[in-house]
């Protein structure tokens, strides 16, 4: 269903604007400091069928409720694991989510059925507005379609969305760049469902050892939003364990239009179109969705990605990288002649 979306830049109003159709059962996206989210009123099952619908999930994969404070989310559990307020006393607000026992008031479509909830106290200032003039819980995925990049700025959500949804709150670039990290603290010791951007090493600093359970496959029950394909560009992946340079130039040979993602700085070609990314993980997964998506949108044949190196601090985002390969059925379909 087609309606129009208003992009509203940041102001008071447009905050009391978003927050009064957030109320309304309406589709509000917003910048996080992480990637825009697509909020709809938590408590409001009609509103966050709505999301799904945008986004074309599948209902089994359950969404983040987002609150203000810790308050806020000890009043949509069962009970508090005690390690919720050592955890949040040191990386809230900020991109850890909490999976705990779900409270009675958080609707079935919010937790996929399940037993447990998701929930973050975001730091972006808008989002934090947002969620304080609303006064509800504010369920939000990845502003994406399902499957599909995740967005980091504006124009990314509206790529996907437009008519979709009802206001998106512009709020420019996200820092941060890539998702938060989830941690199930229904399990003793704690179980690590997805790297992001707090890492494996801050969390043990603070809670003693985590279990890490990040292969896609093994997690899907865990957490259905781990499924394997997604977080995809539309052009078909390769990856290079080294710079990426010889897989480039013989794709290049064949008459492949190509993408290279590389690894700090190549030598320039202008046979290819570069993408140098950082070497330091966390300033890389600032801009790897967006240098994603600005190779997508050169609409060419195959994206070449040199891979980061295998340390525990990169665990995001080959996370991230794992789960954009394709299958070699639909390479085969976007080969160069018939496309
Ligand atoms: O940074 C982020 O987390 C962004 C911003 C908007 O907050 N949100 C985000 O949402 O990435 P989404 O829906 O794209 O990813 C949420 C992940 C999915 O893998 C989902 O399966 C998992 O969290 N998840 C949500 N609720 C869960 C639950 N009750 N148990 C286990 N996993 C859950
Ligand atoms: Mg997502």
């Amino acid at each position: 269903m087609s309606r129009p979306t208003e992009v509203l830049t940041i102001s008071p109003e447009a905050i009391a604007r978003a927050a009064a159709a957030i109320r309304a059962g309406q589709l509000v996206a917003f910048p996080t400091e992480t990637v825009y989210g697509l909020g709809a009123n938590a408590l409001d099952a009609a509103a966050v069928a709505g999301i799904f619908a945008a986004k074309g999930r599948p209902a089994t994969n359950p969404v983040i409720v987002h609150v203000a404070t810790f308050a806020d989310a000890e009043a949509l559990v069962a009970t508090m694991p005690p390690i919720a307020r050592i955890l949040a006393d040191r990386f809230w607000p900020g991109p850890l989510t909490l999976v705990v026992p779900r409270g009675p008031n958080v609707p079935d479509i919010v937790t996929a059925g399940g037993p447990t909830v998701a929930l973050r106290v975001p730091a972006h200032p808008v989002a934090q507005d947002l969620l304080r003039a609303c006064g509800v819980p504010i369920a939000a995925p990845s502003a994406n379609r399902s499957t599909c990049l995740s967005p980091t700025r504006p124009e990314h959500v509206l790529r996907g969305l437009d008519g979709r949804i009802d206001i998106l709150l512009d709020g420019g670039p996200c820092s941060g760049g890539l998702e938060s990290t989830v941690l199930d603290i229904t399990t003793d010791p704690p179980t690590l469902l997805r790297p992001g951007l707090v890492s494996v090493r801050q969390l043990e600093e603070v809670v003693g050892p985590i279990r890490r359970q990040t292969l896609p496959d093994a997690t899907i029950a865990r957490s259905p939003g781990s499924m394997k394909r997604h977080y995809s560009p539309t052009t078909p992946v390769e990856f290079a364990a080294d710079d990426g340079w010889e897989q480039v130039a013989a794709l290049v040979d064949q008459g492949f239009r190509v993408g290279w993602l590389a690894f700090g700085k190549v030598k320039v070609i202008d046979t290819a179109v570069i993408e140098e990314l950082p070497i330091e993980p966390r300033n890389y997964a600032a801009v790897l969705f967006e240098a994603l998506h600005r190779l997508d949108d050169a609409k060419l044949d195959r994206l070449v990605i040199a891979l980061p190196p295998e340390s525990d601090e990169w665990l995001a985002v080959h996370d991230r990288l794992a789960r954009m390969s394709q299958t070699k059925a639909s390479r085969e379909r976007q080969r160069p002649e018939e496309s």
